[in-house]
């Protein structure tokens, strides 16, 4: 009875004691600067429950109005900050090197190895050396030197769109696919059922929805738990783990097993795999993951993007019409256009860049984490930070682009009075942009303009034969693309569908 007010005090002494420790401590790393504002933690999980788990960038472009440019949650010890405008972006992402960590997760990345991915390695040694092998290989002369890898696979689209057009989303999704292996390995896909295809895009779903907030287990909370063994009761997730592992695995060797035996065979395709086997000075671990990682990364965007444009073209007709009028001038009905065409289709380069701003495809880009404590705008970012940039908020900000909603490409077109470039931001920024960009660039202006000197593009029709609205739904995790929506595809003249079906006698996939 006696003892317990003395206990108490004791107790509450070293508590006041650790707290003003914790305080000093960080109020010396923070030099008295605060951290961004943000919405109010909750008692010991902080904003865990208010970090949104679908579309998060619409969220947070709505905290926008709130909190500002720059605000900041804690969930259970990370710190996460989201940054709203042009110029945060740029100033942290692309000038201070010591934004381009990723943070490693402990299911996804550590225990399904999908660490091991590019886009997902940490800062150091072995990520400089995929990123080391990749850069020559996206310049754009060898991209160009690549072109009929490019044109076979597209053009055998333009004859699946002729014969299926009501198949568009699933002919598209093929055509990234055939594209990207065609050039990371020199193989060959038929059909999107082919397991190149396939078991990437099965293994890249679920690590993208593990990793969301709300859906990782709880291993990523409590990191300890990585130890116990997988026999031990509850341990389900590291005897998943295992399975997922083994699949990913796979699904990096077995294509780059397939390219020795065709070298070894003397039938090789030249590709980046093949191209970087015959330097002895890389090691064959790193040419498998950096290969590995380009599908992983590449197919999805890209796809994404096509999905976007034949939208944005079934519902602007105008812009479609100046399109096609422009590639006609250029091409004169000599067949198809070709990656050589693109310098004297200037408003085709004004649509590319809107179709990045438009719907951009990775709304959140991807997060960096911060190496060091850092100061910005008056706040205190700490060491470990994961840091969002906003693409959505971005693309749709009025200060930058008036009328945003509308798909205008004219928005680019005078370069006196031009809005801010989409390629600034889509692809990332610092030594953490987008590898692929290139590649995605040289694939989507290919079938753009391919498609478009073919086709004509219009809303879907009622049982009466009217135009209607489509009705479209939007993806809510890393990749954003429109699906689920109708249209109507055919070919501008019969003399375009003969075309379609010369070219793909010319150069046959
Ligand atoms: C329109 C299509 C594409 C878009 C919008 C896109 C966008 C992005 C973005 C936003 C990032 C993260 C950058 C950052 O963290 O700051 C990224 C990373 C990456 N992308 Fe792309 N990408 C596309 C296509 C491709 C393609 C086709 C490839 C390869 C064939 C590719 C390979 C990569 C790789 C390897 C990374 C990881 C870079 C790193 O972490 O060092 N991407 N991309």
């Amino acid at each position: 009875m006696i003892e317990l007010p003395r206990n108490l005090a004791v107790f509450s002494g070293i508590l006041s004691i650790f707290l003003a420790v914790l305080y000093f401590r960080r109020s010396t790393k923070s030099h008295g600067l605060p951290l961004p504002p943000g919405p109010k933690p909750e008692f010991l999980i902080g904003n865990a429950r208010h970090l949104p788990t679908q579309s998060p960038w619409l969220q947070y472009t709505t905290w926008r109005e709130k909190y500002g440019d720059i605000f900041h949650l804690e969930a259970l010890g990370n710190h996460v900050i989201i940054l709203n405008s042009y110029e945060a972006m740029h100033d942290l992402l692309d000038l201070r090197q010591i934004y381009a960590d990723r943070q490693p997760l402990q299911m996804v990345d550590i225990l399904m190895g999908w660490g091991r991915v590019t886009s997902s390695s940490r800062h150091g040694e072995t990520w400089r050396k995929y990123r080391r092998l990749m850069r020559p290989a996206f310049q754009k002369d060898k991209i160009a030197a690549h072109s009929r890898n490019l044109e076979k696979p597209m053009r055998a689209c333009l004859l699946e769109l002729l014969r299926s057009p009501e198949g568009f989303y699933e002919h598209l999704r093929l055509l990234t696919g055939r594209a990207i292996i065609m050039f990371t390995y020199g193989l060959k896909v038929d059909t999107s059922k082919d397991p190149l295809v396939e078991v990437p895009e099965r293994g890249f779903t679920r690590a993208i929805h593990m990793a969301l907030p709300g859906q990782a287990p709880l291993v990523d909370t409590f990191h300890f738990l990585r130890y116990i063994p997988s026999w031990f009761p509850g341990a389900g997730f590291k005897r998943n783990a295992k399975i997922w592992r083994k699949e990913l695995d796979d699904m990096v060797g077995d294509p780059f097993k397939r390219v020795k035996a065709e070298m070894a065979a003397g039938v090789a395709v030249p590709s980046f795999t093949s191209t970087c086997l015959e330097d002895p000075a890389h090691s064959e671990n790193d040419i498998v993951w950096s290969a590995g990682s380009m599908y992983v990364a590449g197919a999805d965007t890209t796809h994404a993007l096509l999905s976007s444009f034949i939208l944005a073209m079934a519902t602007h007709p105008d812009v479609q019409k100046r399109a096609q009028a422009e590639i006609d001038t250029v091409v004169k009905g000599n067949g198809l256009p070709t990656l050589e065409d693109r310098e004297n289709l200037p408003y085709i380069e004004c649509l590319l860049k809107e179709l990045q701003r438009w719907l951009p495809a990775v709304p959140l880009s991807l997060p960096h984490r911060l190496m060091e404590d850092d100061y910005y705008g008056g706040y205190f970012f700490p060491k470990g930070s994961i840091v969002f940039p906003n693409v959505w908020a971005l693309s749709q900000d009025e200060a930058h682009y008036k009328d945003p909603k509308r798909f205008w490409p004219e928005r680019f077109e005078n370069p006196e009075t031009a809005e801010l470039d989409p390629y600034k931001y889509a692809f990332g920024w610092g030594r953490r942009v987008c590898a692929g960009m290139n590649f995605a660039d040289a694939t989507l202006y290919l079938a753009v303009v391919s498609i478009l000197s073919v086709f004509d593009i219009s809303k879907p029709l009622d049982e009466h034969g009217n135009e209607v609205e489509p009705e479209v739904t939007f993806g809510t995790g890393v990749v954003s693309r429109p699906q689920g929506f109708k249209c109507t595809i055919r070919p501008r003249s019969n003399d375009a569908a003969q075309l379609i079906k010369a070219a793909v006698e010319e150069m046959a996939w």
